[in-house]
């Protein structure tokens, strides 16, 4: 009878486990979560899309931003197998915001992560662009953006597919200290007006007695 609560016991265990660690695993075609490779190395799109050809998967924008900076960043999925004519994308931040531009990408805010809404036809090239913004968080580090991107076959299965992950380093920065700049200059300014004015004075002064010297 223990024996039979405690299978029961770590069943349901293992059920809030996988329910809880793999948000989203049902709607593979439709974008998934979790898979990004940030929650672990392995667990990428690569765990199921398997058998075809790797792409080539780079992604780009700003590797420094100031905190609270917007920035639009690209993922560039671009296949190296003619019968991978699509593609799909996750992309998670350790910290900050990650926003999507248009329909092709979803954002889960709880998740901080990004993914496809359907398979994205390539172009003629094998090329897929994926374009979203970033905003920093709000005090400086260095923030991890995990990327994985998937060529697929469109053949509605995870075979005779490619899928690649990797790592991208955005060096988030404490704004320049221009306001303490400005207080020095116009300290400088303000001494420069007084010894203007001062000379000034001086100026006058002499006239004045100049010319009551000369009256006199
Ligand atoms: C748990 C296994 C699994 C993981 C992990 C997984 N997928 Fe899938 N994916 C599937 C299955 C199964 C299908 C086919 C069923 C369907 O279309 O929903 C599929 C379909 C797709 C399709 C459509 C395929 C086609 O040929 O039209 C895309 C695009 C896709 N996944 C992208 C991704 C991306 C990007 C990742 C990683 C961020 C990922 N998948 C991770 C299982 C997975």
């Amino acid at each position: 009878m223990k024996n039979i609560v405690s299978m029961l016991g770590s069943a349901l265990l293992l059920f809030l486990a996988l329910t809880v660690f793999t948000p989203d695993a049902m709607a593979a075609s439709g974008g998934i979560m979790g898979r990004s490779g940030r929650e672990n190395s392995v667990m990428t799109c690569a765990l199921c899309h398997q058998g075809g050809a790797e792409p080539i998967v780079a992604l780009s924008g700003p590797a420094s931003l100031e905190v609270g900076e917007t920035a639009t960043y690209m993922l560039t999925i671009t296949s190296t197998s003619a019968s991978q004519t699509a593609a799909g994308l996750g992309v998670a931040v350790t910290n900050g915001f990650l926003l999507n531009l248009d329909d092709d990408t979803r954002v889960d805010t709880d998740l901080d992560e990004l993914t496809h809404t359907q398979p994205k036809t390539a172009d003629t090239a094998g090329i897929t662009t994926f374009s979203f913004e970033y905003t920093a968080p709000d005090s400086p580090q260095p923030v991890r953006v995990f990327y994985a991107g998937n060529a697929v076959n469109q053949a509605s299965g995870a075979s005779g597919d490619g899928a690649v992950a990797d790592q991208f380093v955005i060096d988030v920065v404490a704004p320049p200290t221009s306001i303490t700049l400005n207080q020095a200059s116009s300290v400088d300014g303000q001494a420069i007006g007084l010894l203007g004015s001062m000379l000034g004075v001086l100026l006058v002064g002499t006239a004045v007695s100049c010319i009551s010297f000369k009256r006199a």
